[in-house]
Formats: structure tokens, sequence, C-alpha cells
């Protein structure tokens, strides 16, 4: 069922409480990465132009239902200023209220004059928040008079803010963000342009066999890269000496060999490696490959020049290409080769609509420079994985149907 928008409504002279993802790295006071901030401003100018009253409201970290000061979103208030500053007259106007709830939130809340932002503290500064408690809910609802989540990233949680708050306001639209998120993944999902290319990363089997098998019920190709690939090696009987691998999963990883034969989805594994014999940047490296058993001594920790030809050849005819995990060790520069080739031939396919989602995939994209030649990245890590293996989002179930 569609969901009612931010631009359904009427917002004007509304206190309109938006829940956004302000989950960003901070350090002593210092926001390290701001695009999760960014990618919400349409939203917040939206509702600034229609006259909305705005409240905001975000978790940051995981501080267990209690006050942690490194965790606090007093930070945010001034680079959110001069960002909507940038954006719309008297965007500066952002005030910060140090508690979500209670006497202090609720006057600030209800002083707000059309126009004008109020930030909230850190939601998570309450047990209620992740315990999904009614009470703490109400209070939250009673705050405003619309409630909007835009969180996509947190979409995933029934938390108070996500899901529980809807039960108590009069309407719950999405926000600008996650219908734009929604409006791609669900793409994917739904009608992908074809050639589909799914390059799947990461270092598990067990934390992507959910969205394996949920896209080879749609996708023509999909690339294993990562430590996962291990695992899928042991499954066909190659020994790849100390690299990861998940013994117990390898029925998993068969199971999945043989669906991608029986659909006839092209279902490709590294030809070649790059071998080292530590788990470091000073490590001694050298390149495998074929299907002989691995050195006994030595861990794979990216995929070799081969297998990075081999999945550019399918990446480059691609139309629709969803990147979701890295292809090896690319925090370590001596490992960040496939990764970054593959970033390269993903952002070199113009023609394809192309995806980046999960947290790794996207600061890999991010560090390659190569970040506004993709189609869309994913503000959501956890949320983007779990829409894409088909699950339903709690944050998105819960509002209201258009
Ligand atoms: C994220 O960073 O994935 C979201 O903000 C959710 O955070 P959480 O995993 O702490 O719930």
């Amino acid at each position: 069922m569609p969901k009612l928008s931010l631009r359904d409504l009427d917002l004007a002279h509304k206190r309109v409480l938006i829940r956004v993802d302000f989950n960003v790295p901070i350090k002593d006071g210092t926001i390290l990465d701001d695009t999760r901030i960014v990618e919400t401003l349409p939203t917040i100018e939206y509702a600034l132009r229609h006259k909305a009253k705005v409240i905001l409201c975000s978790h940051l970290g995981r501080p267990k239902g209690k006050p942690v000061a490194a965790m606090s979103l007093r930070p945010i208030v001034d680079h959110l200023r001069t960002l909507l500053d940038q954006r719309i007259d008297d965007g500066e106007n952002v005030a910060f209220s140090p508690d979500c709830i209670g006497d202090v939130a609720r006057e600030m809340a209800n002083q707000l004059e059309s126009g004008q932002t109020l930030l909230l503290e850190n939601l998570r500064f309450h047990p209620g928040e992740e315990a999904n408690d009614p009470v703490f809910a109400r209070k939250l609802a009673s705050l405003c008079d619309i409630f909007v989540n835009d969180a996509f990233g947190t979409a995933h949680r029934a938390h108070a803010s996500t899901e529980g708050i809807t039960h108590f306001v009069p309407k719950s639209a999405m926000g600008l963000l996650l219908e734009k998120e929604m409006n791609f993944l669900g793409k994917v999902l739904a009608q992908p342009d074809k050639p589909f290319v799914a390059i799947i990363g990461g270092s598990k089997v067990s934390d992507k066999i959910e969205i394996i098998n949920a896209l080879l019920d749609k996708a023509d190709a999909i690339l294993i890269g990562g430590a996962m690939a291990y695992t899928f090696l042991n499954a066909q009987g190659q020994t790849t000496g100390k690299s990861l691998a998940e013994p117990d999963k390898q029925d998993v990883a068969r199971a999945a060999l043989a669906k991608a034969e029986e659909r006839g989805v092209k279902f490709l594994l590294p030809v070649d490696h790059v071998l080292a014999d530590k788990f470091a940047a000073d490590a001694h490296t050298q390149v495998f490959s074929g299907s002989e058993d691995f050195p006994p001594d030595r861990m794979a920790l990216d995929i070799g020049p081969d297998t990075v030809e081999l999945f550019s050849t399918e990446i480059v005819r691609a139309e629709t290409i969803l990147w979701n995990g890295p292809m090896g060790v690319f925090e370590l520069a001596p490992f960040a080769t496939g990764t970054n080739a593959i970033a390269e031939a993903v952002a070199a396919n113009r023609d394809a609509t192309s995806i980046v989602g999960g947290g790794d995939s996207v600061s890999a994209i991010r560090k390659s420079g190569l970040a506004d030649r993709i189609t869309h990245i994913s503000t959501g890590g956890g949320a983007s994985l779990e829409f894409l293996e088909g699950k339903t989002l709690p944050g998105i179930a819960a509002l209201t149907e258009k």
C-alpha cells in the first residue's frame, strides 16, 4: 500500500515532528561525515518553506537508555544552522532542547513559530525509545500535530520514534528521503531494468545469505567478493588456507549455488586472489589463481586482477547494478585494489541505474571519489539490507496509508 507522503499534507502553522537519522560519526564534537544530515535537508527545507514548525528528533550511537555526553546531538545544531542557512531565509533559526520529552521540550515546541526549527536531544537517552514504550511514544507524540519519518537508516527498528509514535498521532507520513530510498530500492525488487547485476561482498555468508536468496529471484548475474567468497569456494571443494570462512555455512552456500543453476542466474566467484601471510598492511602478498588449494599458511584479502576483469565484463553490460559489501579488506591499502576497481567499473557504466547500499561499500565508494557517478547511494546500512531481503521495515509499515 502506498504511504502518505510529506507532499500530501497541509503543513502550514502545524508542529511537524520529523524523525531523522542523524546517527553520524562525531569525534570530540566534530562531525566526520555529514551525509545523513545533508540527505535530510530537502525534507526539512520543504517543511520550512511550507510554514511548518519543524521539530527534529534522532538517535546517535547506542547510549543504552542513559544520557552520555559524547552522544549528545548538540554538536549538530551549529552545522545544521549553517546548512539550512545556505538553502533558506532564516534557516539559521535552529534551537536545541536538552531533552526530547518533558516540560522543556514541550515548552520549546509550543513556542516555535512557523518556519523555525527545534532539534531535540538524543532519543536513546531514554530507555523507552528502544523498548518502544507506549508511554514514551505518547509523550513524543504530544509535541506535534503531524509525524514524518525521514529516518530510512533506522526504519528497520521498531522503536518508539519510528513505530510506537504512529499510534498516537493523527497522521504519519514519509519524508522525501525515505520516499526516495523506497523508490530506488523498491524498483530493484519490483522491476529492475535488465540485465540486472548484483555485486555482493563482505565477510560472512551468514550476513548476506538472505539478500542473495532474494536476489536469486531477480538478478541475471550475482558477483561474489569479500571473505564470504571463501565459504562458497570451500563448498565447491577448494581449500582456502587461513582465509576467513564459515565451515558451518557450506550447506547454505551449496544450496544457493544449486538455486542459481536451477534459475539460470550467473553466479560468479573470484577466480584469483591476493594472498597475504598476515592480516596487516605490511604483509607479503602474491596473486594466486586457479582452482587449486591455497597454500595453507596464506589468507586471501582481496580479489585478483582476473576477477576484476571477469566481474567488469558483467558490470559493463548491466542496466541495473546493485552493490552491497566490499571485495576485500579495503581499509588496508594493499587490499583495496579490487574494491576500487569494482567502484570504477560501476561508476563507468553511466547508462545503468547504479545503487550502492551498506555501510562499507558506501564508504568505499566515497573514499574512491566516485560517489557522484552513482545513481543512488543509500543512507541505510542494516535498513537497506533488510529492505532488499524483502523484509517489512516497521518504521515504514506503521505510516498512514495514502
Ligand atoms: C544505522 O546507523 O544503521 C542506523 O542509524 C541504526 O542504528 P542502530 O544500528 O544503532 O539501530
